[in-house]
Parts: structure tokens; sequence; C-alpha cells
């Protein structure tokens, strides 16, 4: 089986000032900023993207933005583009998180124009596939999941596929202290790498890592990233303060 290295994202979401997120990098970076058996990314808010850059200039610590606007530039008020996060050093990008859905009204057909954009520009996409409490109840998760996916990859080739991340949100988890149980996540990550294999191939499928996202904490993370096709977390609340981070980057390295 390929070894997949874990990867932990940090999603601030609308939190920390300039100042704010470079005093928390700072500390993660003292802490973690020579791990090298797990990939950590940390997404602030467009404003903090530049001061958390030089924060963790030299340090294993990689940047990610939480959104971009598929064209590279324009009259696109109020929005950022791939070039535009090139320039201040960010590698990963958050393309179509259940809050761009639910809240902005981005649809499979624009996400997938980001994500082809991300790529163009040498960004890697963590591209979020996402349920609701009300699909899980009708029993529609794999078929919803599939309609995202597949959509989402849209037009992405098999090489681009070893840039881009997945990352599995269930809505009615994030945030709420809920937490799929592990069963559940893993049975839908075993789901999207199968689906992986018949979209590309085999050795592809193998290769991507799926993220899972929804109220990953110290106390639950050692058990979700046991699981085979679990390969990280997309952590929220817990990516806020550098004590639960730094404890869920240790149990990314102890997991693997
Ligand atoms: P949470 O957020 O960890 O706060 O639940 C996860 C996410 O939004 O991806």
């Amino acid at each position: 089986m390929t070894h997949r290295r874990k990867l932990i994202a940090g999603n601030w979401k609308m939190n920390k000032t300039a100042a704010d997120g470079a005093a928390l990098v700072t500390e993660l970076v003292g802490t973690i900023g020579k791990i090298t058996d797990v990939d950590v990314v940390v997404c602030p808010p467009f404003t903090a993207l530049e001061s958390v850059a030089r924060a963790i200039d030299g340090s294993t610590v990689k940047l990610g933005a939480q959104n971009l606007h598929p064209e590279s530039s324009g009259a696109f008020t109020g929005e950022i583009s791939a070039p535009m996060l090139r320039a201040l050093f960010a590698t990963h990008v958050i393309v179509g998180h259940s809050e761009r859905r639910s809240l902005f009204a981005e649809t499979d057909a624009f996400i997938n124009l980001k994500v082809l954009a991300a790529l163009k520009n040498q960004l890697r996409p963590i591209l979020c596939v996402v349920e609701s409490l009300a699909e899980r109840e009708a029993g529609a998760t794999l078929k919803v999941v599939q309609t995202q996916l597949e959509a989402g990859l849209q037009g992405v080739s098999k090489e681009q596929m070893a840039n881009l991340v997945i990352a599995y949100e269930p809505v009615w988890a994030i945030g709420t202290g809920k937490v799929a149980t592990t069963d559940q996540a893993q049975e839908v990550h075993a789901f999207i790498r199968g689906l992986l294999t018949k979209l590309f191939t085999e050795p592809v499928a193998q290769r991507v890592r799926i993220l899972y996202g929804g109220s990953m904490k110290p106390a639950n993370a050692p058990e979700l990233l046991a699981q085979k096709d679990i390969d990280g977390g997309l952590i929220g609340g817990a990516s806020l303060e550098a004590r639960s981070f730094v404890e869920l980057v240790n149990a990314a390295s102890a997991a693997k």
C-alpha cells in the first residue's frame, strides 16, 4: 500500500488579525516548525497571509488561503486571485468549504473553476466535499459526495491529482462538537478513494490525501487518524490555539 504522509491543515475562518495570526504561528513554529513527518498547513484570513508568511519563513509550516476567485484579475470587487496568493507565498488553498457552499451559494461548477485555477497557478487545492444532516439521515451521503467530487474534479488530469487534497466534511459535525464516528468517517473516505480509482487510476487514488473535517480535536484525533483512509484533518476550532493544534500535529505524527 502506498504510504501517504499525514496532513494537518488549520482553517482559521474569519478569525485573527494580522498581528494575532503572526503571534499564533510564531508559537507553532517554535514547537512544530521542524517537524518533517507530517505536512502542516495554516490557512489564515487573507489579511493575515503576509504576516503569517513572514512568521513561518524557514520552517516546515506551509501557508494556505481559504478561498480564491477563478479569474487571475479583473472587475471582481472584493475577490482575490491565485496569482495574488502565490505572490504572498501561499502554497495551498481551500476550495468549496461547506460555509462557502451554504452561506455564499457556491455551486459545484464554480468550485470546479476554482480548482482548475488553483492548479494552473501551482496552488494545491484542498477540495471540500460536504454532507448535511438531512442528507445523512436520508441515506444520500455517498450520492452527494459522488456528485460533488465528480463535478469538482472535471477537467483535472491524473498528473494534477498529485497536487490535490480532498477534505470530507459532515456539516453537522462542524463547530458543533459532534463528530462523525470513526466508522462513518472511514466509510466515506474509502468510498471517495474507490471513486478516485474509477475516475483516475488505482495508483492515483492511493496517492491522494483525504482529510476529515468536523470537530477534530486532540481527544478524537488518534482514533480518526488511525483509520486506513483518513490521511489528516481540516481543523477549524482546534486550530485557533497553539496547544490544541500542536497536539493534533503530534497525533498525526504518532499515527503514521
Ligand atoms: P471545526 O471546523 O473543526 O471547527 O468543526 C472544521 C471545518 O470547518 O473544516
